[in-house]
């Protein structure tokens, strides 16, 4: 037992302000998107075929509709907007964008964006971090690409960063989405780089395998664009989405550049494809928070096993997005939206569960077959939305204890937020009945068992991974190492206590650096270690070490009164395996 470790003196105070502390990685960032942003891009729908007037009746819609209203505010244009770039700058498609066109013979997407503004709306735009883009390796059959000779068709952003950054800003975007096509596409043997259609790059990210891309140079890419918007605009830069697909292990860095990020490959309006890119996200609720967010990509509710015709699926796959604080950009052209799909996407109360400003990522709390049970730690202590999801295509009957979220069963109030009717609570425990592929959300307001006590998946927003550690060599994106989860070793082992799975422990890869943002609002942390003889786990509290023997058995008990940050730093993998686990760990409040 260990406790009052750095004293409570005033001389220990002065020389804990002293001692460095960890850079919180949403710190630059975090009120540009402070709740995940909401909008709306043509891609889903329309892949290439939009012009600018198909994006205006879509604004037009989200605010006649009432979306707009809902937060629904950022209207995006994607890829297919340029003509060319030459040394002057780039050149818009005015045929698709006539506003662009102006007297002076340039052209700008100022007007466009003022449109939009004068609306109460946000506007996005798309670049990409090579030279190349998207549309050019996999929509060639579009009539919409960059045109000229190879430099002019050049409109990507690499070498031109500051300058895009530059224009998007001054033509008042507030968003951009920078795609990785030309670092992983167009590589030497490619016919088109072959017969001198396209410059080689690379590749320097190789898809789906993180360990032979060059991640120290992708991630430089990235923090170099960042670096540009904030140069090109700095009181208010736009807001940058990046669009790696997981790969590159962008998963790991992306919080310190972007505000969103692409954790998987393009999603399509098939359920396959939706719980594939929700399962690369929702394994991660430890990289995401305030300020940088985990993107599964663009809603497809609205479009294929998502439409009208699929109610039940449309909610499941808005209720996964708001399980895990997606951003909620909507992809269905809005001019047709039938009545029963908007009140999908305009339920209210869903809207909250993601837009819940604690910024907490639902954490996966047990998963048996195609069940799966999903809890999200809402701002006031003891709500929490619970989501209850039937991944397969048989009826499926689901369960939980109330005690299992630390919280007490009297007293409590259940909403189904969907039907009003899912959720039966009796003896203290939750349950609900499941039509295939139904995910049933609710929200729980309950008093917690222990009121002053939070465990880490009560507070995944506050705790950061700023060293992944050790990683698989043979790691491929699809089958993820996840450096921290919560209940999870690193590999997807639940972690499992007494057969339950464990909502207070953290599984991490060896040698990986968790950081606790505790803004002086905890007095005390107990931590269990078992099965553990290590002293090679390093704690500190504001920079300071914890000195502690070999964690066994017995708790270690920490005073973390008036303290600013904990960091766990893991045993680096010596023989002793590759992932290790914080054990039951239990903050207790001022
Ligand atoms: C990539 C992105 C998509 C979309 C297309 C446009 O595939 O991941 O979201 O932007 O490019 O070509």
């Amino acid at each position: 037992m260990l406790s009052r470790a750095f004293g409570t003196g005033l001389a220990a105070i002065a020389a804990l302000a002293a001692s460095p502390v960890v850079a919180n990685p949403a710190d630059n960032h975090r009120t540009i998107a402070a709740t995940p942003p909401m909008g709306w891009n043509p891609f889903n729908a329309f892949r290439l075929n939009y012009d600018e007037s198909t994006v205006m009746a879509a604004a037009e819609a989200l605010v006649q509709l009432g979306l707009k209203d809902d937060g629904y505010r950022y209207v995006n244009i994607d890829d297919g907007w340029w003509l060319r770039r030459d040394a002057g700058g780039i050149t818009i498609r005015t045929n698709l964008y006539p506003s662009a066109r102006l007297p002076d013979g340039t052209t700008s997407l100022k007007p466009f964006v003022d449109r939009l503004h004068a609306m109460g709306l946000k506007a996005g735009i798309y670049t990409d971090i090579g030279y190349n883009i998207c549309s050019q390796r996999w929509e060639k059959a579009t009539a919409n690409l960059p045109e000229g000779n190879r430099g002019q068709r050049e409109v990507g952003s690499l070498g031109h960063q500051l300058e895009d950054a530059r224009a998007f800003s001054a033509w008042g975007f507030d968003l951009v989405k920078v795609d990785a096509c030309g670092i992983a596409d167009f590589g030497a043997d490619l016919p088109e780089v072959m017969d001198g259609t396209y410059r080689p790059l690379g590749p320097i990210m190789l898809r789906e395998r993180p360990g032979a891309s060059d991640i120290a140079r992708v991630e430089k890419l990235y923090a170099d664009f960042a670096a540009a918007l904030r140069k090109a605009r700095p009181a208010n830069p736009l807001l940058l989405s990046i669009c790696a697909w997981g790969d590159a292990d962008v998963n790991n860095w992306a919080g310190s550049y972007g505000q969103m990020s692409r954790t998987s490959s393009d999603i399509n309006a098939s359920w396959g494809a939706m719980l594939h890119n929700f399962d690369s996200a929702a394994v991660r609720p430890l990289f995401a928070g305030p300020g940088h967010w985990n993107d599964p990509d663009m809603l497809e509710v609205g479009n294929g096993d998502f439409d009208g015709n699929h109610l039940t699926e449309a909610r499941a796959h808005m209720s996964l997005w708001a399980m895990i604080a997606a951003p909620l950009v909507l992809g269905f052209d809005l001019t047709r939206a039938s009545p029963d799909i908007l009140a999908v996407v305009r339920n209210r109360d869903v809207i909250a569960i993601d837009q819940d400003p604690a910024g907490n990522q639902g954490v996966i709390i047990a998963q048996q077959g195609d069940g799966q049970i999903i809890a999200k730690a809402l701002a006031t202590r003891g709500h929490k939305a619970l989501a209850f999801v039937n991944r397969g295509d048989g009826r499926l009957h689901l369960s939980v204890p109330l005690a299992d979220l630390n919280l007490s069963a009297q007293g409590v109030h259940l909403r189904d937020l969907w039907h009003g009717r899912q959720g039966t609570l009796r003896d203290g425990v939750v349950s609900v009945d499941l039509a295939p592929r139904e995910t049933a959300l609710l929200r729980i307001e309950a008093r917690p068992i222990e009121a002053k006590v939070s465990v880490p998946a009560d507070m995944p927003a506050r705790i950061h991974v700023t060293e992944a550690g050790y990683l698989p060599p043979d790691r491929i994106t699809r089958n993820q190492w996840v450096p921290a989860r919560i209940g999870f070793l690193p590999s997807g082992t639940p972690i499992t206590f007494a057969g339950r799975q464990e909502t207070a422990s953290i599984g991490v890869g060896a040698g990986a650096h968790l950081m606790v943002d505790l803004r002086g609002e905890f007095r005390r942390l107990s931590l269990a270690p078992e099965h553990v003889a290590t002293d090679a786990y390093v704690i500190k509290v504001d920079g300071k070490a914890v000195p502690h023997g070999p964690l066994r058995n017995e708790a270690l008990d920490l005073d973390l009164k008036g303290a600013r940050q904990l960091e766990l730093i893991a045993p680096a993998a010596k023989g002793e395996g590759a992932s290790f686990i914080w054990h039951n760990l239990r903050f207790e409040r001022q």
